[in-house]
Order: structure tokens, then sequence, then C-alpha cells
């Protein structure tokens, strides 16, 4: 293993760490997982020093009673969990930080449209180690997120939070009390839909683990996603998207960052490569981390 760069298997809801311990919480495009958000980000809170930050990349959406039919479909099938900007930011608020939340869809969007016409250019050689339904799935999956880009129904936002150097200074409340309000009486409405939704709790590791490798993050579908978003990454914009973040971060030598689902460890290798920052990222897919390890042994980015 890479000097500090550690890669543990892991749940981010019930791994512990001391407090204080940690310069940056950062985390790409995997709350989208995890429904305990206000535990969360408690927790991100308590593990940071004071003056520390957290940088969030994550998919928000619009509210319940606007959601298309096939959009409901869609997160019941991945068991994801999507809030709008404005309450995911108060779930973090919640935890005690300052927060800033942007809406990057249309930078997303831009993204997007490019990796479509480059899966389009690479066919043939996409298609020499995987099937024609693999191609097929991919390019209607990225179409229907620009539909859904486009009409606002899912966006894609940064969440920049910092911990106060006072403790309490920001009249902290209870994140889950916030979350929990308006979620509340949409329940009674959408209830039906959302059950599908929350049908598999992600405090359950052993379970969620499960669904994650054998479902969502088979190791064929890993390997088929990252030919496109570049080696060591799995989530859109790949290297380009990573870069921009990791400037908005502003990191220093030395930093103890910690990565919470950290894929394919592209991102984590770029902290510490290039940034000098001591990064532990941790993971509950065991395909994932096994090709992380794999880039590190390999060396394989700079
Ligand atoms: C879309 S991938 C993003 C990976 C990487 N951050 C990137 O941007 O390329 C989401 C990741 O979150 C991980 N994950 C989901 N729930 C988790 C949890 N409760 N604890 C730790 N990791 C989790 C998944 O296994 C997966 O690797």
């Amino acid at each position: 293993m890479t000097d500090g760069l550690t890669f543990e298997f892991a749940n981010a809801l019930v791994k512990d760490f001391e407090p204080e311990s940690f310069d940056v919480v950062y985390s790409r495009d995997c709350i989208i997982h995890i429904r305990e958000k206000a535990a969360l980000f408690e927790r991100f809170f308590k593990w940071l020093k004071p003056g520390g930050k957290l940088m969030i990349s994550d998919y928000t959406c619009c509210p319940d009673e606007e959601k298309p039919d096939e959009f409901w479909t869609y997160l019941a099938d991945r068991k994801y969990d999507l809030r709008p900007i404005e309450e995911y930011a108060a779930f973090i608020r919640g935890a005690g930080f300052d927060v800033v939340a942007e809406d990057q869809s249309e930078w997303f969007t831009s993204i997007l449209k490019m990796e479509l016409e480059k899966l389009s250019e690479m066919k043939d050689e996409f298609l020499k180690s995987h099937s024609l339904k693999d191609f097929e799935d991919i390019e209607e999956g990225w179409k229907i997120k620009l539909v859904r880009c486009s009409g606002k129904v899912q966006q894609w936002s940064l969440f920049q939070g910092v911990k106060p150097v006072t403790n309490g200074a920001n009249g902290h409340t209870n994140g889950q009390t916030n979350g929990k309000t308006s979620d509340d009486s949409k329940l009674k409405e959408f209830g039906e839909k959302r059950k599908d939704v929350e049908s598999i709790d992600n405090l359950n590791s052993n379970q969620f683990q499960k669904f994650l490798d054998e479902s969502q993050y088979k190791l064929n579908g890993i390997l088929r996603y990252e030919k496109i978003f570049g080696r060591g990454f799995i989530s859109t914009g790949g290297v380009t998207t990573t870069t921009k973040v990791l400037e908005k971060i502003g990191l220093n030598k030395d930093d103890k960052v910690l990565s919470i689902g950290c894929g394919i460890g592209g991102g984590e290798i770029m902290m510490n490569k290039k940034y000098g920052a001591i990064v532990h990222a941790i993971d509950l897919s065991q395909n994932m981390l096994s090709v992380a390890r794999h880039h590190v042994e390999k060396t394989e980015i700079d």
C-alpha cells in the first residue's frame, strides 16, 4: 500500500473514528445510497477537527410530489434516497456545519453529453469486452438522466461545509428533526412509493453490502463504467470533475482526509499523490475496494 493512502471495507454508518481526527471529509456520489443522512452528517461533524472541511458531490431531485412514476421506479430499483437540494443542505446544517450548496446540473449535463459521444465513438472497442446489451443499457440510462436533468427532476449538486471553530455558534439543531418533519408529511401521501425505496436499511451492513456487490456494483459493471469514466473512476466526469472538485477544497500537504464511499479510488490516489494528503478511504463494496487496491498496487494513476 502507498504511504498515506489506506482503503478499508467499512460502512460509513457503522464504523467509528476518533473525534476531531480529520481535516477533510470527502464524499463523491455515494450518499445517494444512504437514507440515514442526519445521523451520517452528525458523524462527519464529530470526526472533523474544528475548522475542518466537508466536500460532498451528490445527486439531488425535485420534491416528491413532482417525481414522475418512471423516476420512482428507478429509485426503488437502485434503493436510492435522493432529496431536494435545500432539504439535503438542511441535514448538513442540522449537524452543525456552515454550508454552501450549489446546483451544478448544467456542468453535469455538459459532461454527460460529452461522455455519451465518447461512448458512441468507442462502441467497437467497448464491444470487445462487453455485450451489446451492456452498451445499450448504459446509453439508455444516460439519455434518461439527461431528460431528467433538463426537466429538473434530477440534479447534481456540490455541498461544501465547514465545522465552525466554536461548536454551536450557529445555533445547531439536530438534523434528524430538520429532515424528518417535511418527510413525515410527504410520507402520508407517497408512503407506498417511498416504502419501496426504503425497503433496505443501510444500517444492516451485510444485507446492504450484498445488494451493492451482487446487484448494483458487480465487477463487470464496475469495469464497463470505468472504461468510459477513466481508470480509477466510477462516476460522471471521472478525472475532469474530480480535478475541479479537489481544487475547490484547497487541500494542503499532510491534511488528513477521510473519504466516504471511495469506489475504485481515483480521487483518493489523486489527493494522496498530487496534494500529499494522508487519505483514509472507506467503502462498503468489496468489488470496488478490490479494484481500488489493484490500482494502488499497480500505481496506474498519477
Ligand atoms: C457511485 S459510487 C461512487 C464512488 C466514488 N466516490 C466515485 O465518485 O467514483 C458510490 C459508492 O458508495 C459506496 N457506498 C454506498 N453506501 C455506503 C456506505 N454506507 N458506506 C460506505 N460506502 C458506501 C458504494 O459501495 C460505492 O462504491
